[in-house]
C-alpha cells in the first residue's frame, strides 16, 4: 500500500492580492485538508485560521533553516516584489525575493525530493505579439520582468513548475495592495479620475478561479511552464469602465495612450494563452465579466 504524505504544503506571498483570491476561493478544502503552512513577514489577514512562521526571506540563513523545520513536501513560492517601480528603485532586493531564494529552495527541494511551484507573471514578455503561450521566448522590459525570468530558470532547472499569472482582480488587502477593478472603482467612488491607457491590453482575472489548478499542480507531478488568465482581453480604461459599470457607479476616468507615455517600458499587449493549462489541468479561463459582477457583489 502507498504511503502517504504527510508533510506541509507551504505558501509564501499570500499576503496580497493572490493570496486572498486563493484563500477566498477555497485553496485550503481544494487541497482536501492536507497540511499547510504559511511564510513570509506578517501573518496574512486572509490565512489567519491558518499555521503561519515569520521569515523575512532577505534573510539566507533564516529562509534555510525554515526549510529544515517545516519539511514541505510542496512549496508555492508567490513572495515577491511585485511592484513595477518597487523593483526599479530595489533591484538587489528584487533579485534577492524574486531569484536567490528560488535558487536556494530550488536546490533544496531537489535534494528533499519536494515540488516547487514557482508564481510568475506576463510580464516576462515584451507584449508587441498579440497572444503568448507557454513556449514563447521570453524578452522583459524592465527588471521586475527580469529578475521574475530568473526565477522562472531556476524554478525550472530544479525540476518546477512556473505558472504566469496576468493582472489581478480582487478586493483591496492594504493600503498598497488592491486589485486592478477595485483600484477604479475605489477612485471614481472618491471622485478621483484616473488616466488610463486605452491602447495597453490584459486578460485580467481573479485569482479566485486559479484555486483548482494550483491545487493540481502542487499535489501532481506536471514541471515546466503554466499560464493561468483570463478569457477576455480589454484595455486598462476598458477594464475601469466595466468595473465600474459592475459596481454601478459612475466614473470620469480619462483616456490616455501608450504613445504620449513618458515613462519606464510597458508591454502593450499581454495576452496569455492558456492551451497547456486548459488541456493538462483542466482550467477554463474566466469570463471578465461574470467575475466583476461576482466581485462586485461580495464588497
Ligand atoms: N498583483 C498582480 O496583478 C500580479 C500579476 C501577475 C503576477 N503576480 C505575482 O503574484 C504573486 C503575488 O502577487 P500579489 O500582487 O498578490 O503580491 P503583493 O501584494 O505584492 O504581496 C507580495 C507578497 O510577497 C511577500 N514578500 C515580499 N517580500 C518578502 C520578503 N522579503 N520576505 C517574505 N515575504 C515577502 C509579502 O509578504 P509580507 O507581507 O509578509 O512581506 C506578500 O505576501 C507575485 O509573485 C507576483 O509577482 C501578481
Amino acid at each position: 500500500m502507498e504511503q502517504k504524505d504527510n508533510r506541509p504544503i507551504l505558501l509564501t506571498g499570500m499576503g496580497g492580492v493572490l493570496g486572498e483570491g486563493l484563500s477566498r476561493g477555497g485553496l485550503l478544502a481544494a487541497l482536501q485538508d492536507a497540511p499547510i503552512v504559511l511564510a513570509g513577514r506578517t501573518r496574512p489577514a486572509a490565512w489567519s485560521g491558518s499555521p503561519w512562521v515569520e521569515c523575512d526571506l532577505r534573510d539566507a540563513t533564516r529562509w534555510a533553516r525554515l526549510l529544515e523545520q517545516v519539511q514541505p513536501r510542496a512549496v508555492l513560492y508567490a513572495a515577491a516584489l511585485a511592484r513595477i517601480d518597487d523593483c526599479e528603485a530595489s533591484p538587489e532586493l528584487a533579485l534577492r525575493v524574486q531569484h536567490e531564494a528560488v535558487q536556494q529552495l530550488g536546490a533544496w527541494s531537489q535534494q528533499e525530493g519536494a515540488r516547487l511551484i514557482y508564481v510568475s507573471t506576463d510580464q516576462v514578455f515584451d507584449g508587441l505579439l498579440h497572444g503568448y503561450d507557454e513556449s514563447q521566448p521570453v524578452r522583459p522590459l524592465h527588471h521586475y520582468g527580469r529578475s521574475k525570468v530568473l526565477g522562472e530558470q531556476s524554478a525550472l532547472a530544479s525540476g518546477g513548475a512556473v505558472v504566469r499569472l496576468p493582472l489581478l482582480l480582487g478586493p483591496r488587502v492594504s493600503e498598497r495592495q488592491v486589485g486592478a477593478d477595485t483600484a477604479a472603482v475605489e477612485a471614481a467612488l472618491a471622485g478621483r479620475s484616473l488616466q488610463l491607457f486605452v491602447d495597453e491590453f490584459r486578460a485580467p482575472a481573479d485569482p479566485a478561479h486559479f484555486v483548482d489548478a494550483f491545487a493540481r499542480l502542487l499535489q501532481g507531478a506536471e514541471v515546466g511552464v503554466f499560464h493561468l488568465a483570463g478569457a477576455d482581453w480589454v484595455s486598462r480604461w476598458e477594464l475601469a469602465d466595466l468595473a465600474c459599470g459592475a459596481a454601478g457607479v459612475a466614473h470620469e476616468h480619462r483616456r490616455s495612450s501608450l504613445k504620449d507615455w513618458q515613462g519606464d517600458p510597458r508591454p502593450p499587449h499581454l495576452a496569455l494563452s492558456c492551451a497547456r493549462a486548459v488541456r493538462e489541468l483542466g482550467f477554463q479561463p474566466p469570463d471578465l465579466r461574470q467575475s466583476l459582477a461576482r466581485l462586485s457583489e461580495a464588497h
